[in-house]
């Protein structure tokens, strides 16, 4: 595993080598690589700008030809948030009165703009979100708060920008008085490095058992930008003709995804959806001698989505094995099948869908039933349940 950290700033690259050196190859920078690409960072939220930094730079290492399969491409965005100021200066915080003004300046505008407040009404915080972008189209984050109050006077030489103005209770100091050790223990960026490293590690336990059930993952990012509909079918179990028909009504649609039990006309449906429609089909319990993947996982938009026919998660009786698996692995959907009855729900924060089935459907209606996943341009996902006739 490499990490590409995206930044200039020597003390966070110091920070993160220190935090994760037991759990990558490598840690290196942008600059290391040799890359100068700067995405723009135009989000409305920290999350925002992280991925828009760790995604832009994945891809551009991606057209660039120097995207190795194991590659995490990790950038962060922080800033202080007072609570007075509605949260402000928070993703504006190195624009806040412009870019080359001092934090001098700045910090004494922000006490000013406090002047006569008192108490805990003085509350501010860093925050600091992590974004970590996989070469194979995953994206995860982690936060971290470092909460404080807005110092009467500026205090401290340690630490950069708004390090001077938070005053620490606990410490009778500023951020700007501590070391840098002593800092990084309870700051915001060491918390979200920290919940990283969790995270990661355990990323990369289910990776490894993936691995090990030779489960392959389906290919995403690149493909998945492209992506504006989903065709959504499960359990036709050979019965190919309300599908032939659906895919005539429903297109243009970029992806077809099968959750098991089409029973070995795979081809054939292949065939029907056409060049260009990226097909995912995954094994049914029906699904006897083959070679399809038990499992995968497909990037969607913005979501990372579990495909499973769901008998091996006893679907028919609870949903929430299924749920906490896709979870484990880092998917908030989780597409199955197998029931033959339609489902849209929520369950354990995983969005759990499954399209019915469009051969013999089992809820009260009997109606042949599929699903359309609409990806819209944040690419978030909505689902359409249609009937076949
Ligand atoms: P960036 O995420 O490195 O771009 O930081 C944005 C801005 O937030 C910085 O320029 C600082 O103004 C502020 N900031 C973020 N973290 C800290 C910190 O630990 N101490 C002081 N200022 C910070």
């Amino acid at each position: 595993m490499r990490i590409i950290f995206a930044t200039h700033n020597r003390n966070k690259l110091a920070e993160i080598r220190k935090i994760m050196e037991d759990i990558a190859a490598e840690i290196v920078s942008k600059a290391e690589l040799g890359v100068d690409f700067e995405p723009v960072e135009d989000g409305q939220s920290f999350s925002e700008n992280s991925e828009l930094k760790a995604v832009g730079i994945r891809e551009y290492l991606r057209e660039h030809g120097l995207l190795r399969q194991d590659d995490i491409i990790m950038a962060d965005d922080s800033g202080l948030c007072v609570d007075y100021m509605d949260g402000e200066p928070g993703v504006y915080s190195a624009r806040f009165m412009g870019e080359d003004t001092s934090y001098e300046v700045k910090n004494r505008e922000i006490i000013r703009r406090l002047s006569g407040v008192e108490g805990e009404a003085r509350a501010a915080h860093f925050t600091c979100d992590i974004c970590a972008a996989f070469a194979d189209g995953r994206v995860f984050h982690t936060e971290g708060i470092f909460p404080g109050f807005i110092a009467n006077e500026p205090a401290g030489e340690n630490g950069f920008g708004y390090d001077p103005i938070l005053y620490l209770p606990a410490y009778g100091k500023t951020s700007a008085e501590l070391d840098m050790e002593e800092k990084n223990k309870i700051s915001h960026r060491g918390k979200a490095l920290r919940e990283m490293r969790r995270l990661l590690q355990s990323v990369r336990e289910t990776d490894w058992k993936l691995e090990k059930r030779k489960i392959p993952n389906g290919e995403s990012s690149a493909d998945s930008n492209r992506v504006r509909r989903v065709l959504l079918v499960s359990d036709s179990h050979r019965k190919d003709d309300a599908l032939l028909e659906i895919i005539t009504k429903e297109r243009p649609f970029e992806m077809l995804i099968h959750l098991g039990d089409a029973e070995g006309t795979e081809s054939q449906i292949r065939k029907a959806a056409g060049e260009g429609v990226r097909c995912y089909f995954v094994e049914g319990n029906n699904d006897f001698f083959t070679s399809l993947p038990k499992e995968l996982i497909v990037r969607i938009g913005k979501e990372n989505c579990f495909l499973s026919h769901g008998h091996r998660y006893g679907v028919g009786m609870d949903v929430s094995f299924l749920a906490d698996e896709a979870r484990a692995r880092g998917c908030g959907v989780a597409m199955f099948g197998h029931t033959h009855r339609p489902y849209l729900k929520t369950v354990n924060e995983v969005v759990c869908v499954n399209p019915g089935s469009i051969s013999y459907p089992r809820q009260s209606d009997h109606k042949l039933t599929y699903m359309i996943v609409e990806v819209d341009g944040d690419g978030r996902l909505s689902y359409i349940q249609k009937y076949a006739n």
